[in-house]
């Protein structure tokens, strides 16, 4: 008869193994990830999965909890002690003994950040670079003068197949008092991900040390967000995140350049802000997850290249200027203590590498969440920022380049532009036929029309426009024939609306009467223009290159994205025509992709290589960019058509 076949969920994969086999092996010979820090002593319960009963024909698989063994004496113990949820048993126990269905549990689930839109969990699979391995060594002998950290090193290689292993400097000192306080059981954390691709122990503890977690962070120019995970479940613990105290040296990335060239000691100043901020971000995660900081052993970061080189101490002042060098593209990787991070003293820091110089391994952890570059079919993925990232491609070939879209879609250069916060005007309306608008504001839950809305606004006041809604307002002064398509208001709607109002020899538009008073006026209204241009030509020359007049779906990555209403950045022209079924905003896309690469450092070699394969595009080199911009200030293009709008 043919070995049992046991297949193993959600991953899919499959093979047979003798009657007899420890569940655990069979995971580890078909490359399925299954944590173990005890190397199979029934303790330290990392190793839980679960059998699933039911009828696999699919798979050719009748599964029958009578197929796997008895809960032996340490697996009883185990359960005893620390108890087993229900359904769960320790892979490293469990022995196969006919036909299974394996559930491995996928603790890392990322809801993406997505207010409105229908959010989709994403799992990842696991296989991080940090693994804890319990031994226990061989006590001293005065007749074999081998040292304490060699015999260490000696049953990793036994117990675990650790070979050629090196050892972090700081550990050396202790070795020898932590192998006598564990009485010669220990736990030792291996990093296998080093630049040397020799694996390292990079912690050791007494006994059996049973957590390590790991930071995935994204440092924008405005925001630091970051997740606190457990290295060996994948559970996300807390997700929290802080504002980027850089802001005082400048609002913009530009300024935070220039603020470099113009003070002796910016670099140093800003580095520090950005490495405290980390700092403090660190403590409130783990804060908020119960958790240790010291018990922190990997880390991944993703940032645009201006906060890139500021977090290492690199002088940004290459990037300020043509032909925008970078110090550095490549990934790297830290100790980082050395960079004065507050952590365990040997955990090290991965950064995702950059591709070009304005588009960074923010963009790079965007792409590798997303993943044009698994996809048939084309994908546009844009980031808007100050500084719009943008990337376009599918399996065969991608595409990347940068926009200087300006803060204008973030509120800044808007008259009544704030950022998004309670107060701020998100949504607009505005009735095509009395001109009337009607809006809604965070923190508020109705409809400014709606009954009750002015005691609702009461305490929360009506403060401004926020990105989303100055393009929605625009968007609907358009279709209601307020500004015809060059953009200009229309005067002799004046007749019309007493919202429409004269300053001089341009026309603006009152959205809202009360203090402060709030208008829509022409330079806001050429502002969005040139914002959203610089846009759509960086796409269109992206598009040029791809030889394509069409893309099949849409990815807004960033705050702006998620809060945009797709079908009003169609009607602006701020993006090529799609089926407004495909476009999507997702997240914080560069934050799930250094989640994705702490997880599973099979994700740090897959965007090594496609960052090295993307062509990267330099828009300011471009001569078609002068052109495609002059069509893209028209609303919503001069030369482009947009069929789906008019579905
Ligand atoms: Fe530790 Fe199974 S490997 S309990």
């Amino acid at each position: 008869a043919k070995d049992p076949l046991v297949l193993f969920m959600p991953s899919g994969k499959r093979g047979r193994f003798p009657v007899g086999t420890p569940v655990l092996d069979a995971a580890r010979k078909l490359g399925v990830y299954v944590e173990s820090v005890c190397g199979g002593r029934a303790t330290c319960g990392r190793c839980q999965v679960s059998v699933q009963e039911g009828n696999f024909a699919k798979h050719k698989i009748v599964s029958s909890l009578d197929h796997i063994s008895e809960k032996g004496p340490k697996e009883e113990r185990y359960e005893k002690v620390r108890g087993l949820p229900e359904g769960r048993r320790l892979s490293c126990s469990a022995l196969i003994l006919g036909d299974l269905v394996v559930d491995v549990p996928q603790d890392t689930v990322i809801n993406a950040q997505v207010v409105r839109k229908a959010a989709t969990d994403r799992h990842i699979e696991r296989n991080p670079a940090v693994q804890l391995c319990y031994v226990e060594v061989d006590e001293p002998d005065m007749h074999k003068p081998l040292g304490d950290l060699d015999r260490l090193k000696a049953v990793l290689e036994k117990d675990w197949g650790w070979k050629d292993l090196a050892v972090a400097p700081h550990l050396i000192p202790e070795v020898q008092s932590i192998l006598r306080k564990g009485n010669w059981g220990v736990t030792a954390a291996i990093h296998r991900d080093m630049d040397s691709s020799r694996p390292f122990i990079i912690g050791l503890w007494p006994g059996l040390k049973n957590e390590a977690y790991g930071i995935a962070c994204d440092i924008g120019s405005t925001t630091i967000a970051m997740h606190l995970v457990s290295l060996l479940s994948g559970r996300i613990a807390a997700s929290s995140g802080t504002s980027n105290p850089q802001i005082r040296f400048g609002e913009d990335l530009m300024s935070r350049v220039s603020y470099v060239m113009m003070n002796a000691d910016g670099r140093e100043a800003m580095t520090k802000a950005v490495r405290e901020a980390v700092n403090m971000l660190i403590g409130k995660v783990c804060e908020e997850g119960g958790v240790d900081r010291h018990d922190i052993l990997d880390m991944v970061f993703v940032a645009n290249p201006i906060m890139h080189h500021l977090f290492l101490g690199i002088d940004p002042t290459e990037l300020g200027q043509a032909p925008f060098a970078l110090a550095v593209s490549g990934a790297l990787q830290y100790w980082a203590y050395d960079i004065d991070i507050e952590v365990n003293r040997g955990a090290r820091l991965y950064l995702l590498p950059c591709i070009a110089g304005h588009v960074g391994a923010d963009a790079a952890g965007a792409t590798l969440a997303e993943g044009p570059y698994r996809q048939d079919r084309m994908m546009l993925l844009v980031d808007v920022g100050t500084n719009a990232e943008i990337v376009l491609g599918h399996r065969g070939r991608v595409v990347a380049a940068s926009s200087p879209t300006g803060p204008a879609f973030e509120g800044a250069e808007i008259s009544s532009g704030q950022r998004a916060a309670p107060g701020a005007i998100e949504r607009v309306r505005i009735d095509p036929v009395t001109l009337e608008p009607r809006f809604r504001v965070i923190g508020v839950d109705k409809w400014s029309d709606e009954e009750g809305f002015a005691e609702a606004a009461a305490g929360v006041g009506v403060t401004g426009i926020c990105g989303s809604a100055i393009i929605e307002v625009v968007a609907e002064m358009y279709l209601s024939g307020l500004i015809s398509e060059d953009g200009v208001v229309d005067g002799a709607m004046a007749a019309r609306s007493p919202r429409i109002l004269q300053n001089g020899r341009t026309f603006s538009y009152l959205l809202h009467d009360g203090e402060p008073r709030i208008t829509v006026t022409q330079n806001d209204i050429r502002a969005i223009q040139l914002a959203k241009s610089a846009l759509y030509a960086g796409i269109k020359l992206l598009m040029e290159k791809q030889g394509v007049e069409h893309v099949d779906m849409i990815r807004f990555a960033g705050a702006f994205g998620s809060f945009i209403d797709p079908k009003y950045a169609m009607v602006l022209g701020l993006i090529p025509d799609c089926d407004l079924a495909e476009v999507k905003a997702v997240g914080n896309a560069a934050g799930t992709g250094a989640l994705m690469a702490l997880l599973n450092r099979d994700h740090r070699r897959e965007i090594e290589l496609e960052v090295s394969r993307i062509e990267k595009i330099e828009t300011a080199l471009e001569p078609k960019f002068q052109e495609h911009f002059v069509n893209a200030m028209a609303l919503p293009n001069k030369v482009d058509a947009f069929p789906e709008l008019a579905k």
